[in-house]
């Protein structure tokens, strides 16, 4: 098996090996290469960037995969939701044999962080997905000793994703507790409610000596977070990941009212395309790029996938995420484009 070679930058077109139905609001979903004999390093928890065409234009997305890394798939399940161009596609268009644009992995949500050999992978909806190939990748190594305690909260029995194998799991791993929490436990032998700070307590009372891995949706990891800190989890070993926003990035009115009265509009000036275009000051680059056609590819506008990064090379700007950056390219002048506000005529490089 010869491992798959990721381009430097840019992406690369990988084929849908297999779809199936994962509950009724989920599909899985898996990619390989056109040989279908590479496979794809990865670390477990990261996620990829995945390009498909919509109505003519090519729309990016962030997408956790819950597979084992060195493998000749890698797998990924997507839930429908309202108003998600690409999860909603996925879900109904995608198809067996169809080639889809894919980024290399990346992402600082991963197993490989420091964490004792105790963990605590904590997930609610699809937010199983980037712990579930945490939890695949340390089970299957014969020697690892990793201690697992997996809770998972879902709205009910039928929207339990992977419910099978984390049955399987727990009956073949006597290092892996698992308990799930469901909004409406009826016809199960589940907790019915949602996760409270006493829940997590009597589900784990060895909670202090675990590291924690945590992902699901904005408030869900915002109330874990607090009763972990709450019940004295050294938070030094608290990772988390979500690729929605509580909100997503605004213009920054304040400054534009107060500073750049005088420049209400902006030249952003991006040499290697030649183009030139006017904004309001306070306005995102991201905004900026898209509107004069710049090939940026934002997938999470959130400030987490790092997919939209570019430099500022000129001019005044504020960033509201760099979560994506290392320190060397925060100094460099990287910015993400859907975290960065535009305060003066800027220019920009995307190498
Ligand atoms: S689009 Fe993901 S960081 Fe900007």
């Amino acid at each position: 098996m010869k491992q798959f070679q990721w381009p430097e930058s840019g992406s690369v077109r990988l084929r849908c090996n297999n779809i199936w139905q994962e509950t009724p609001d989920c599909i899985s979903f898996t990619l390989t290469s056109k040989d279908q004999a590479s496979t794809f390093q990865f670390i477990p928890g990261q996620f990829v960037t995945l390009g498909v065409e919509i109505d003519g234009s090519l729309v990016h997305r962030a997408y956790s995969l819950s597979s084992l890394p060195n493998q000749t798939e890698m797998q990924f399940t997507v839930k429908r939701v309202t108003d998600g161009l690409v999860s909603n596609y996925l879900n109904h268009h995608l198809q067996i044999g169809q080639e889809v644009e894919v980024l290399q992995p990346a992402g600082q949500f991963h197993i490989e962080q420091p964490h004792n050999n105790k963990v605590l992978l904590l997930s609610a909806g699809c937010g199983i997905t980037p712990v579930m190939s945490m939890a695949r990748t340390l089970l299957a190594d014969k020697r690892d000793q990793t201690d697992i305690h997996f809770i998972h909260a879902a709205t009910c029995a039928e929207q339990i994703i992977y419910h099978s194998e984390l049955l399987d799991m727990k009956k073949q791993h006597q290092r892996f507790k698992l308990d799930i929490m469901l909004e409406d436990a009826t016809d199960t032998e589940y907790m019915e409610g949602r996760l409270t700070q006493a829940t997590l307590e009597n589900y784990c009372p060895d909670i202090r000596q675990r590291s924690a891995f945590l992902c699901g949706p904005v408030a869900f990891m915002q109330s874990m977070k607090e009763y972990l800190d709450a019940l004295g989890m050294d938070m030094t070993q608290f990772y988390q990941e979500s690729f929605t926003p509580s909100e997503p990035p605004q213009p920054d009115n304040a400054y534009s009212a107060s500073k750049a009265d005088a420049l209400a509009q902006a030249t952003v000036f991006v040499p290697s395309f030649g183009t030139q275009t006017q904004i309001s000051t306070g306005s995102l680059l991201i905004d900026a790029l898209e509107s004069a056609k710049v090939p940026v590819i934002a997938a999470c506008r959130s400030g987490i996938c790092g997919s939209c990064k570019c430099k500022v090379t000129k001019g005044e700007i504020t960033r509201t995420s760099t979560e994506a950056l290392t320190e060397q390219e925060i100094a460099d002048g990287f910015v993400l484009a859907c975290s960065c506000q535009i305060h003066s005529d800027i220019e920009v490089s995307l190498s």
